[in-house]
């Protein structure tokens, strides 16, 4: 059974990625926040404001555990390293690829972005949550793909080249 799973902060390509990847390999496609929106009938924003992040992280170990055993690309949100039951979840049913974007492009890509209640914030905080979890995602994964310049087919034919290994 093949199984991906695309890791990696706020605006770093997991959801186009994704996509294309899983239509290159004749697999599904699924995305953890588009997952929940459907299973909760609400968008993120209203989940943390009515919630909690702590609710919409509950929702998220959900999300991956429902996933688990289905041939699939799943693009996680960014904070899918925040709970480490997520990293057994899904170390034990695929491979775990980390698509890391420096900050700089990062903030290019989101700009004011509105529909990400942990990207709204001070500019401050959003390096600060940065920094705190790159090595999270460096620890969560099995590869990691440098996306920063590179289009989407050539992050595809990378990901599709490591899976060789695996
Ligand atoms: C989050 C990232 C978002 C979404 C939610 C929380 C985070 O997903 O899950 O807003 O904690 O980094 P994307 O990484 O797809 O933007």
């Amino acid at each position: 059974m093949m199984k991906i799973y695309l890791i990696g902060f706020m605006g770093s390509g997991k959801s186009s990625v994704g996509k294309n990847l899983a239509t290159s390999l004749g697999i599904s496609f699924f995305d953890t926040d588009s997952y929940i929106e459907e299973y909760t009938e609400k968008a993120i924003p209203a989940i943390f404001a009515d919630e909690g992040e702590e609710g919409f992280r509950h929702y998220e170990s959900n999300a991956l555990e429902q996933l688990s055993g289905i041939e699939a690309v799943v693009a996680t949100g960014g904070g899918i390293i925040e709970k480490t039951r997520n990293k057994d979840i899904m170390d034990e049913d695929g491979i775990i690829v980390y698509l890391h974007t420096n900050f700089e492009t990062i903030s290019q890509r989101l700009q004011e972005d509105k529909n990400r209640p942990l990207w709204n914030q001070d500019l401050n905080k959003r390096k600060a949550l940065y920094e705190r979890r790159l090595p999270m995602y460096k620890q969560f994964s099995h590869y990691i793909v440098e996306t920063d310049d590179k289009e989407v087919e050539d992050i595809i034919y990378e990901i599709e080249d490591v899976m060789k290994f695996s």
